[in-house]
């Protein structure tokens, strides 16, 4: 027994070896941790329990036959983050360059299929050559498994990515499946094709880092939610916010108890938004007065600044917070910010987290670039996102709610359980100017005539009061007292039940 125990302890050494030390080293030296140690930092100390560390690929081809790592390039298993459960898989890119094989492949597979049986979400670090080229098809059927399982998941686990190092042709399709990815900077990549080949077909010369290093994702693609420093910080803030999420679809997020009061004023507010209608504020200064502790969790920030979207808590809860920022674009929704903010509500509905809205709106961006890139479909995403989404939902003007951008944002009309309106805030078709110019275009050569009208329009609808006394707006409140009133109707709104008709599923705009 004991010589047995001995072996054991032996092959698990080997497979915690991975690649060997000349490959670890090679790793730290580009600044990279290892797959173990990057799931060490991950999971709470001593709750990672590993599957298939004796898992061996079963490729005869090239040489591979006497090549044999346990584990094949992938850590797997499952473990605790603040004492939650999560499934993990860490591709450790000392194994063939973390290639997936067949047999990786269906280890990923075995801690997703068990992720969904009892509900807890899925986290990859991805450090990846891509398909494993000594498998050939089998490598890619491997990915199809995998991208299979990433879609029955969606919806029913999170599903977190951590870009750490190379991902690069069919691999990306498997994070992009996911909830959210995060990556690290300078020493992760995400493209479809490499340099070389963009460079053969395009004739564009470009690094890995520009073609798809965190930097563009985060503020040109809008692939990823954020980039971070290194490993270690990328894992710490993963840890941090791991505890915004539900485990699954059909429980609550975790409250965390606040010595903030839910009833805590703010006078500052009064004085936020400038007396000059065209003059910019900042909106995350509304959102940091108003959530739990001044803590808010913003993702996408490089990327169409024009919306702001992240996680805060109100009172103790999650609630995902999207709002204008009239900081950029004067905060219009153009393509970009309503893709955004879309699957970012769309993530809400999901996982049982209300969204709270912060409307300053002057309406949809014009242009040709817009409308031939299809604002018409992409804006309808943002509006078809709030539109099915039932879980609670609490709407504040601040400030501009115009046109069609005003229906898209919560309003009441796409079920808004609660919306509240500043008392400065301007709720019309559009800006009196341009009213006034298009319904008396005969007065166009006179402009004492056009000012007496434009006066007479902001006084008739610059307000919030029309579309109070038609019930459209709940209640107009002081901006101090924005954080009670939130929180009050979040309160109520706490067991809030609204299903939508059955239907295999609906057809989203894309
Ligand atoms: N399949 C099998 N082995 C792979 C692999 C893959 N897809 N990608 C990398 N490896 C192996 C390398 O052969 C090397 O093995 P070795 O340590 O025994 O020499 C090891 O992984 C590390 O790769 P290396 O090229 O030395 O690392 P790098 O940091 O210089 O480059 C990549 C990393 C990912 C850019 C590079 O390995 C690469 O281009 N890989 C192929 C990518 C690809 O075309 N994948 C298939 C399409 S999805």
């Amino acid at each position: 027994m004991h010589d047995i125990i001995e072996q054991l302890e032996k092959k698990r050494a080997a497979a915690r070896l991975g690649g060997g030390e000349k490959r670890i080293a090679a790793q730290h030296a580009k600044g990279k941790l290892t797959a173990r140690e990057r799931l060490e930092l991950l999971l709470d100390e001593g709750s990672f329990e590993e599957w298939d560390m004796f898992v061996e690929h079963r490729c005869v081809e090239f040489g591979m036959a006497d090549n044999r790592p346990p584990g094949d390039g992938v850590v797997t298993g499952y473990g605790m983050i603040n004492g939650r459960l999560v499934f993990v898989f860490s591709q450790d890119f000392t194994v063939f360059g973390g290639a997936l094989s067949e047999a990786h492949a269906e280890k990923i597979c075995k801690v997703m299929d068990q992720a969904m049986k009892v509900g807890a979400p899925v986290i990859g670090l991805n450090d990846s050559g891509g398909a494993r080229i000594q498998e050939g098809v089998a490598s890619l059927g491997g990915y199809a498994e995998v991208f299979q399982r990433n879609v029955l998941a969606s919806g029913v686990v999170p599903q977190i990515s951590l870009i750490m190092g190379p991902c690069a042709g069919g691999a990306v399709y498997s994070p992009a499946m996911t909830d959210f990815i995060f990556m690290v900077k300078d020493s992760s990549y995400m493209f479809v094709t490499g340099p070389e080949v963009v460079k053969t077909v395009t004739h564009e010369e470009v690094t890995a880092e520009e073609l798809g290093g965190a930097l563009t994702h985060t503020s040109k693609s809008g692939v990823a939610d954020l980039a971070f420093e290194n490993d270690v910080e990328a894992i710490a803030m993963l840890r941090r916010f791991f505890n915004y999420l539900p485990l699954n679809n059909r429980e609550k997020p975790p409250v965390r108890p606040s010595v903030d009061a839910a009833d805590r004023t703010d006078l500052s507010l009064d004085t936020l938004v400038p007396d000059n209608p065209n003059q910019p504020y900042d909106i995350k200064e509304l959102i940091f007065k108003v959530v739990d502790d001044g803590d808010f969790f913003e993702l996408q920030p490089e990327h169409a600044k024009n919306i702001v979207i992240g996680f805060g808590r109100m009172d103790g809860r999650p609630v995902g917070i999207v709002a204008n920022n009239p900081m950029v674009l004067a905060g219009c929704l153009d393509i970009k910010s309503s893709i955004k903010a879309a699957r970012f509500v769309r993530f809400c509905d999901a996982f049982n987290i209300p969204v709270v809205t912060f409307v300053d709106v002057p309406g949809f961006m014009p242009g040709t670039s817009q409308e031939y890139g299809g604002i018409i479909k992409h804006g309808a995403k943002l509006l078809y996102a709030y539109a099915e989404c039932t879980v609670p939902k609490v709407t504040v003007i601040t400030r501009k709610a115009y046109g069609g951008a005003y229906d898209v944002m919560s309003s009441k009309h796409l079920r808004g359980d609660v919306n509240f309106s500043w008392p400065n805030a301007e709720i019309a078709v559009m800006g009196a100017k341009g009213a006034v110019e298009i319904i008396f275009r005969e007065d166009k050569g006179d402009p004492a005539k056009l000012a007496a009208k434009e006066a007479e329009y902001k006084a008739r609808f610059a307000n919030p009061f029309v579309a109070g006394a038609r019930g459209y707006i709940d209640d107009v409140i002081q901006p101090h007292e924005t954080r009670k009133r939130i929180c009050r109707s979040l309160a109520m709104l706490k067991d809030k039940k609204l299903d939508n008709p059955w239907r295999k599923h609906g057809n989203i705009p894309l």
